[in-house]
């Protein structure tokens, strides 16, 4: 579709990029990861960041009907018609890791609760040696009391990652087709705007959920 354009797409499930070396990568201009651990997600785009050229990083979650987009176009220039005029401008992207590490406190109140809900439940596969979607409804109890103890720790009121989104995201792990098919559009888009450097790109996550039709872009960046 794009000459010259080289596009990796990793569908792991146990997450497994160690034996992907930085010299591999560098034969890309886009990677997606899709699927992956938590480790697996910073490792991956850590090493896309070593990289002497700028490749696009692309990480995909579909829980359920909810579905989540990081993306880290790392210092990004492009250009945009405003009016008559093209304007230049220029993003710069945090990693994953960096973005993960903004405390919940700094966020907006406003902030979309699938974020947090998220965060939890990677968090608990991560801590119980998981692989991504390896929960279930009998991990509730589990999760709820992590769910506790990071909304204590963030000082983030604990009614802002809802027990009833939590278990809607556990009890139905396995991806719902609609939802992977509004996300894989989407990112479809992403990837055009990035290689062609012409359109406001997403910053820097993207949210939906299917069971109110939502899709929300938050920008979520150390200061
Ligand atoms: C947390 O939020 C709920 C709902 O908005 C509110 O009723 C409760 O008082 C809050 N708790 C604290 C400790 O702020
Ligand atoms: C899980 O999926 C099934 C089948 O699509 C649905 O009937 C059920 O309501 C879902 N459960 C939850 C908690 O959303």
């Amino acid at each position: 579709m794009f000459c010259g354009c080289s596009f990796l797409l990793f569908v792991l499930a146990s997450g497994d990029l160690s034996s992907f070396d930085v010299e591999f990568l560098s034969k890309f201009d886009v990677v997606v990861v899709s699927c992956c651990t938590l480790s697996a997600k910073k490792l991956a785009n850590g090493k896309c960041r070593k990289l002497s050229k700028r490749v696009a990083f692309y990480a995909v979650d579909c829980r359920d009907s909810c579905g989540e987009i990081f993306v880290d176009l790392q210092d990004y220039k492009y250009s945009k018609k405003k009016q008559d005029e093209t304007v230049e401008c220029d993003l710069k992207y945090p990693s994953f890791e960096d973005a993960l590490s903004v405390p919940w406190r700094a966020l907006h109140r406003r902030m979309s609760k699938l974020y947090y809900a998220m965060r939890v439940i990677e968090k608990f596969e991560e801590a119980e040696g998981r692989s991504t979607g390896e929960v279930s409804i009998a991990d509730f109890s589990g999760l709820l009391k992590l769910k506790k103890e990071i909304c204590t720790a963030q000082s983030l009121n604990e009614s802002q990652v809802p027990d009833s989104l939590l278990k809607r995201l556990v009890t139905n792990a396995t991806e719902f087709p609609p939802v992977c098919a509004i996300i894989g559009g989407i990112l479809g888009q992403e990837v055009i705007k990035a290689i062609s450097g012409k359109g406001d790109p997403l910053k820097n996550f993207f949210f939906f959920d299917a069971f109110d039709g939502k899709g929300i872009i938050e920008d979520i960046s150390p200061k």
